[in-house]
């Protein structure tokens, strides 16, 4: 006799091979899973998610090329290129491998693919299995970026000065400067792979991992643009079984530090996966943590292509002296941990998309660094439609640092975004609580994803 997970057919997903991408997929697979499908997850060796995390689960790694030279460059875009040609022959191959046992109730219902894992859509194609997408950025991004081929042809990239403050038509808040063009790599490869990424046209139905009532107006337009049925059943990280996705490990000493500090004051400074500090700014958010008299804990991530990532642990006495025991440094933190704790008042953010998502999860107000792409629509919607953060503006230097970090800890500007972003976590709660937008749309997902779909 078939099983329900059986009867219900194989999730294969693809997620993209970075922490802001695998994150949310591994969350949907373990939701998904949760709601009595099968999962697969074929993954690149860059990047590879630790497999001993989801024993549910079943893995196929590609046979990519990537060497540690295409690694090290910072070519996110150029990286990913070259991963979508690697790809596609392992991952047809695997798939295979799946569809002989369809006999025997082992059959693929369908491919839940990130937009740029675009390699997916030949390989679909010829094996007739529906794509699924799941877009890991918000509604807005998908937005903004889908208006940056139109453009360029008409020759405003790179924007000329003179529109960059001018607010996009149809995108508000946004100013043309609020755009996600990217400093990651070339722009001619961004515009490339957003047309190969564009490819979520053809899929069933589109997977978002945001929430209705903070995206009201681009989910109905994303709606109107691709006409399938969109799914916005975030945050992601709320809606199954909790699951470990990080890639790198975390250091939980930070938690016992947490706990000695007062309630809502500490700050918490992270850039994420792939942003980063050279060592001038970060010796200049050293000071700025250090006069402001705040208890910080901060992410000082290590990698060999950043510049500054060593300057913290070879610092000067002076600094370290300064800062005793109010100060907390880890190479990498338990985040969703770390922001749901009593002590965390405030939340200096480069603005990714799950980091974004996790700290009004959780009611904590931002000060926003925005680095690149994503980020600078995220960190607009944060400061001008959400209003639960403060825009980090001009270099990052010890003034500007110190005393941004007043006004969000102990100012009443700060106090003002406490308390939106505590309505915003309500409005969160009650989107994922029965009868909420989120977890209907996960229930409606679930049920199309039974319907015979090919
Ligand atoms: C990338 C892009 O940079 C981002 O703009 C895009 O929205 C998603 O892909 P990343 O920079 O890593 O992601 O940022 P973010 O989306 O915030 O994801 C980081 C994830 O790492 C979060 O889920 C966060 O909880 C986690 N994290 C971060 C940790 O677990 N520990 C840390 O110390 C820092």
């Amino acid at each position: 006799m078939a099983t329900q997970e059986q009867a219900n057919g194989r999730l294969v997903l693809v997620p993209g091979p970075f922490q802001g991408h695998l994150t949310p997929m591994l969350q949907l697979g373990a939701t998904l899973h949760s709601r009595g499908f099968p999962v697969t997850v074929f993954h690149t060796q860059f990047n590879s998610p630790d497999h001993s995390a989801h024993p549910d689960f079943d893995f196929i790694c590609s046979n990519d090329d990537v060497s540690e030279n295409d690694r090290r460059s910072g070519n996110l875009i150029r990286l990913l290129n070259k991963l979508n040609s690697s790809c596609e022959a392992s991952f047809q191959e695997g798939l295979r491998g799946y569809l002989e046992k369809e006999g025997q109730g082992q059959g693929i219902k369908g491919i839940v693919f990130d937009p740029i894992m675009y390699f997916t859509e030949a390989v679909a194609r010829r094996l007739n299995i529906p794509r699924f997408c799941l877009i890991t950025n918000s509604a807005t991004t998908s937005l903004a970026r889908a208006i940056l081929p139109q453009l360029k042809a008409e020759g405003l990239i790179p924007l000329p000065d003179s529109i960059k403050q001018d607010k996009v038509p149809k995108l508000h808040p946004l100013r043309f400067k609020d755009l996600p063009v990217s400093t990651v790599g070339d722009i001619s490869d961004l515009l490339q792979l957003i047309q190969l990424a564009g490819n979520m046209r053809t899929s069933s139905a589109i997977i978002l991992n945001s929430i209705n009532f903070l995206e009201e107006s681009s989910l109905a337009q994303l709606r109107e643009t691709y006409g399938v049925p969109i799914f916005p059943i975030g945050p992601l990280h709320k809606m199954g079984p909790e699951t470990t996705t990080s890639l790198m490990e975390e250091d939980e000493r930070c938690m016992a530090w947490l706990d000695k500090q007062e309630d809502n004051s500490v700050i918490y400074i992270s850039v994420g996966s792939v942003a980063s500090m050279n060592s001038k700014q970060m010796e200049e958010m050293a000071w700025g943590l250090t006069n402001s008299e705040q208890p910080f804990l901060w992410v000082n991530r290590p990698s060999a292509s950043i510049p500054g990532s060593e300057w913290i642990e070879s610092s000067n006495e002076e600094f370290k002296n300064s800062v005793k025991d109010r100060g907390c440094i880890v190479k990498w933190a338990p985040q969703r941990k770390v922001l749901a704790h009593r002590a965390v008042g405030g939340f200096w953010s480069h603005c990714g998309w799950n980091s974004t998502l996790e700290s009004i999860c959780e009611g904590v107000p931002m000060i926003c660094q925005p680095c690149f792409g994503d980020q600078l629509v995220n960190a607009r919607y944060v400061t001008h439609e959400w209003r639960v953060g403060m825009e980090a503006e001009g270099e990052i230097e010890r003034g500007m640092v110190e005393e941004a970090v007043r006004r969000l800890m102990a100012g009443k500007e700060g106090e003002e975004m406490r308390e939106k972003v505590r309505e915003l976590k309500q409005g969160i709660d009650a989107s994922t609580c029965e009868g909420g937008s989120s977890l209907e749309s996960l229930k409606e997902l679930v049920e199309f994803l039974l319907l015979p779909l090919l």
